[in-house]
């Protein structure tokens, strides 16, 4: 069953030198209920807009959002209020999100005490629980946010995202602050909510190990449209964009240095074509028709979708 649902979604934020910069083209996407969808793609293509799209954090310049089947996207402030306590998102960076200032009690009060009217016995309780699940105790409830080491706040991003019991949760880099042992450790933690509290995952990421390691379908996105939709992260991709990120994921590792190969052309500039497919330019494959028509997202498997011309073949 679809949990959230994005249709024919346009972002667009105002105009630089005359060129609008769409951050999303036209993207269509599904989360089925208890799916961990992996969003990849190279810095500025849009994942951080198009999670912030699904929680109505940023508006659409055009489409539409679903929630469990119901038209959201012109839902008003309190409309959303029933709403929002369902869709909570984890960031990258946790210590920038809540104040150094503020205590770990006041941070995983707040939203409690925007949602619910909770005595202090039942907020204690409900704080301690989470901060139990994901691995501290009740005495981190004194300490500051600034006292906190990289994981730990981490942790607490993760247990603030969880407090209201949402079904849905967008992770936004969420380990990508933490070092390799640490971020193993947030995988495996996630993994353990997700299915302890029954949790639907957008997780965006550029660790395409973590992605593989946690997610059950993974999208791959370029300058704001989807490129390919593959079931698995092992599955063969089709789509010369996502061949040269995966190549370029594996020469980033030092077992596969000899691997390296160059897989699109370089420029000094990324733009967003007029027309046509986004990755012409950088395409080695690109022909005539990549130049003038807009590939559609197409299924060519079970799972497996691709939005390229010379895919389909
Ligand atoms: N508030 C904003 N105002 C103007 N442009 C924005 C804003 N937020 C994002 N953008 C632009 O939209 C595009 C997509 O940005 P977004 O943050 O979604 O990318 P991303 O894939 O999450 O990148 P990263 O991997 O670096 O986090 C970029 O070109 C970015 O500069
Ligand atoms: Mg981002």
């Amino acid at each position: 069953m679809s949990l959230i649902e994005v249709k024919n979604a346009y972002k667009c934020y105002g105009k630089i030198k005359k060129h609008s910069v769409y951050a999303l083209t036209d993207v269509n996407l599904t989360i089925e209920k208890g799916e961990i969808v992996g969003l990849v793609g190279e810095s500025g293509c849009g994942k951080s807009t198009l999670g912030k799209i699904f929680l109505k954090l940023e508006k659409l310049t055009s489409g539409k959002v679903f929630f469990n089947g119901q038209d959201i996207t012109n839902f008003s402030f309190n409309q959303m209020l029933s709403i929002r306590k369902n869709m909570q998102m984890i960031f990258q960076n946790s210590s920038n999100v809540f104040n150094p200032y503020f205590t770990v009690r006041q941070v995983l009060s707040e939203p409690l005490n925007n949602y619910f009217k909770l005595s202090y016995e039942e907020k204690e309780k409900r704080m301690t629980l989470l901060l139990k699940r994901v691995g501290l105790n009740n005495s981190y409830l004194e300490r500051y946010g600034n006292e906190l080491s990289g994981g730990q706040r981490q942790r607490i991003g993760i247990a603030r995202a969880l407090i209201l019991n949402p079904e849905f949760v967008v992770c936004d880099e969420p380990v990508s602050s933490v070092d390799y042992a640490i971020r193993n450790q947030l995988l495996t933690l996630l993994l353990d909510l997700k299915h302890d509290f029954g949790l639907t995952y957008l997780f965006i990421s550029h660790d395409l190990s973590a992605v593989n390691k946690i997610c059950t379908k993974v999208v791959i996105m370029y300058l704001g449209n989807i490129m390919e939709i593959i079931p698995r992260m092992d599955e063969n991709v089709e789509h010369p964009y996502s061949k040269a990120l995966l190549a370029a994921a594996l020469s980033a590792d030092p077992h596969n240095r000899s691997e390296k190969k160059i897989l699109f052309k370089e420029t000094d500039e990324i733009f967003v074509p007029k027309k046509g497919c986004a990755f012409q330019n950088r395409c080695l494959y690109a022909k005539e028709i990549c130049k003038n028509k807009k590939p559609i997202l197409t299924q060519i498997k079970d799972g497996h979708y691709v939005s390229c011309h010379l895919c389909k073949i």
